[in-house]
């Protein structure tokens, strides 16, 4: 196959807000097949994850992958299998997985975590309503912060990927939800449309009173996607034997020292016996179906709305990703890189 592949490389180190230049955007011919049991899959959409960002910083941590300086910009993506010597995974079937910022690219499947996406299901929504975020969501709230009918729970970046389904599944669950956002568009999306209705407008409105007033019984269980001062007023709100889940920590993620924050209040962690939960979605890879398989009941009840954010072009897809951080996305945000007919975008 003669093809001259697109790539987004990284350029240099991100200092503080990521800009362009970190990028550098070059073409070359694919390489040849590396040897058998190697999928050629085309991406066609690439999920703008936050993550991404610590994993560009080089902070070489070993709990993170790093991405060195000249490498494709790693990404989840929803891709199709143009080349294949296994039946398992057929030519032209849709897979989800770990992909990076190139047309196309030589797989292997077990490396890159791709699963098939099932007959009837489009990239999109196997990005979307299905994906990582939706699953990220759904074991943070259920199995980590073990959110019950009754209880209080309040979720940062409500209206983001994540967020917004973690605010949605609290309110199946029977919980209070309380939501952060960082716009009134945003917040009316969570009001009108996710049926969240108690909305804080962190960058227009106090947080500790609206906390205090919105919370008169404390909270029960925060999700937090932003960490940073978020935390702190959370935490000065979470009730005895409450539970703070760690899904993301956006606010410090532009930061070169994770220790620059103020520490929390350790005493009353103890003394409130509340507990603190960082997890990943990996922790609970052998129950995605099942979670799946509910998500799709609830979508079906017409209990859950979702949004994806697809803003299509491969030469703009540093600003794409930027967007997270200005906060411009909304909903689950994905670079489009080629149509379903396999056109180049
Ligand atoms: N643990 C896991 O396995 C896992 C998996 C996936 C994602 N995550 C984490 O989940 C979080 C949300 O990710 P997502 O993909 O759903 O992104 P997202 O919420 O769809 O988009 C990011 C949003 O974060 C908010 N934000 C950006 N910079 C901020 C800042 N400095 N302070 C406060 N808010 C800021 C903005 O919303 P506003 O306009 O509302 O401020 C922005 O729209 C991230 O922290 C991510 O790393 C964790």
């Amino acid at each position: 196959m003669d093809v001259i592949n697109r790539r987004w490389r990284l350029a240099r180190r991100p200092e503080g807000p990521v800009r362009r230049e970190d990028f550098v955007l070059d073409k070359a011919p694919l390489a040849p097949s590396p040897g058998p049991g190697k999928l050629l899959v085309r991406h066609e959409l690439l999920l703008c994850a936050p993550t991404i960002r610590n994993w560009i910083s080089g902070k070489r941590e070993s709990y993170y992958p790093t991405i060195e300086i000249g490498d494709p910009i790693l990404a989840p993506a929803a891709s199709r299998i143009v080349a294949s010597d296994d039946p398992a995974w057929p030519v032209g079937a849709l897979v989800v997985g770990l992909g990076t910022w190139q047309d196309y690219e030589w797989v292997s499947p077990e490396d890159r975590g791709i699963r098939l996406i099932p007959d009837g299901i489009s990239s999109r929504t196997a990005m979307g309503l299905f994906g990582m975020n939706a699953l990220t969501a759904y074991f943070g709230v259920i199995a980590v912060g073990r959110a019950r009918r009754g209880e209080t729970l309040l979720v940062s970046g409500a209206a983001g990927s994540v967020g917004a389904m973690a605010a949605q599944f609290g309110r199946i669950l029977g919980c209070r939800v309380v939501g952060l956002c960082g716009s009134p568009e945003k917040a009316r999306w969570l009001r009108e449309d996710c049926g969240i209705a108690s909305v804080i407008d962190y960058a227009r409105e106090n947080v500790p009173d609206r906390l205090a007033a919105l919370c008169p019984d404390g909270v029960d269980v925060v999700f937090d996607n932003v960490g940073g001062e978020f935390l702190h007023q959370a935490l000065a709100h979470t009730n005895r034997h409450g539970r703070i889940v760690l899904c993301g920590q956006i606010a410090t993620y532009d930061v070169d020292d994770p220790y620059a924050g103020r520490p929390l209040d350790m005493m009353r962690i103890i003394y409130g016996s509340i507990s603190l939960n960082g997890f990943l979605l990996n922790d609970f890879s052998a129950d995605i179906p099942e979670a799946q398989q509910k998500i799709g009941e609830w979508a079906k009840q017409g209990l859950l709305a979702h949004r994806e954010d697809l803003r299509d072009g491969f030469d703009r897809l540093p600003e794409t990703f930027m967007a997270l951080f200005s906060g411009s996305n909304q909903g689950t945000l994905l670079g489009r890189i080629a149509d379903e007919e396999g056109r180049a975008l």
